[in-house]
């Protein structure tokens, strides 16, 4: 049996966690290394451990003050949570078809939707393979909307030589089990703008200046303003910040299985009608996850019927969100974003984690090889 999916895990996280579990080091210690670790790989001012991707994308909900009834263009193909974080403030959803070639929120798309009420865009980069953010940021800087990237697959990942996750006004970034760097449930949240890192600051820390206090700018903390709590646990951070400390070997082990699989399967994939990621240029991707797409959704069935019959693990992802019970309740219908309608019927995704041996990976690649539609 190959499994689909693995956490990442490496020697040094027990000795870390330990650290933490028998006290031996100060309060939010590891949370302040991996912080400054983020702040000087990705260039940022501002970055901060949260519990989740969804609390960092809550959290620069929050910080960008989103009212009822606010528009905020979300990709229609992304996970629930790049959605919630805005439905949660009251916004109004506004579903943006993607692109064929990358599955990413479509330039166009977001110029036709812009409108005097839009109070955000959030893109995110699907496989951690960058969106078309030029276009997308001189559209947003024209009209004066804030970017947010929804980084959850992309960390590493960059665009013209930018870290994914950077470009905009805030990037939110996942270290849930299945992604390259995992401490079963976490997330990042970064920014290089210097109001809203006082505001998530503040916001973070349950609506108080408490950050200000540890830092030894004043001599007692207040509740300022409305916040919430999202600090990530310490024990949690320690294991991170052991895989962090060999990031360049995890993502080379990742690039490599994500080529093997491009090359593996090219000639496959012509013979069969099927779609590899495309990769545009000056995209240096994050190997998240590797993805194909199938001539249609009868086939989509039966090849992940194939694979679970050869014990080879394999998924597909997102449902529409408009065509989700939730989008249609909002006004969501079947043609509203027909690119990612397809994409979701037809999208299939084969085993892909750091320690995929290469034996498995060529037993997958000839169980693959062996479905003929
Ligand atoms: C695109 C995207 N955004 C957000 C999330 C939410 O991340 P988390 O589970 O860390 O909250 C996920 C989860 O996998 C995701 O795929």
């Amino acid at each position: 049996m190959v499994p689909f999916g693995r956490p990442t895990r490496v020697p040094e996280e027990l000795e870390l966690v330990s650290q933490v579990l028998l006290g031996q080091t100060a309060s939010g210690h590891f949370n302040r290394e991996c912080d400054r670790f983020f702040r000087e790989r990705l260039g940022v001012s501002y970055a901060t451990m949260t519990p989740s991707c969804t609390h960092a994308l809550e959290l620069a909900a929050l910080a960008l003050e989103i009212q009822p009834g606010d528009e905020v263009i979300v990709p229609a193909f992304t996970f629930t949570s790049t959605a919630n974080a805005f439905l949660l403030r009251g916004a109004r959803l506004i579903f943006a078809d993607i692109r064929p070639d990358t599955l990413n929120i479509d330039p166009a798309e977001v110029r036709r939707l812009v409108s005097p009420r839009t109070r955000a865009i959030v893109v995110m980069h699907y496989a951690g393979i960058a969106c078309d953010m030029d276009p997308i940021m001189s559209i947003a800087e024209a009209a004066g909307i804030p970017v947010i990237e929804d980084a959850a697959h992309s960390l590493f990942g960059t665009y013209q030589g930018r870290p994914l996750g950077t470009i905009g006004a805030m990037g939110a970034f996942s270290f849930q089990y299945t992604k390259n760097f995992s401490c079963d449930e976490g997330g990042l949240f970064v920014t290089n703008n210097p109001e809203l890192a006082e505001l998530a600051e503040i916001i973070r820390e349950k609506g108080t200046n408490r950050s200000q206090f540890l830092r030894g700018l004043l001599h007692k903390y207040e509740w300022v303003r409305e916040g919430s709590s999202y600090l990530m646990a310490d024990v949690l951070a320690a294991q991170l910040f052991a895989q962090l400390a060999r990031a360049e070997e995890i993502q080379e082990k990742r690039k490599i299985i994500f080529q093997r699989y491009q090359t593996g399967l090219a000639d496959w994939a012509v013979d069969q009608g099927v779609r590899q990621p495309t990769i545009p240029e000056g995209c240096d991707p994050a190997w998240h996850l590797y993805y194909l797409i199938m001539p249609s959704e009868d086939l989509r069935d039966r090849f992940l019927s194939h694979m679970r019959s050869h014990d080879v693990g394999a998924a597909f992802h997102y449902i529409a969100l408009h065509l989700t019970p939730m989008g249609r309740s909002l006004g969501g219908q079947p043609g509203d974003a027909p690119v990612t309608e397809q994409a979701a019927a037809s999208l299939v995704r084969p085993p892909f984690y750091t320690d995929l041996t290469e034996s498995e990976q060529d037993r997958v690649i000839e169980v693959i090889r062996s479905f003929n539609g």
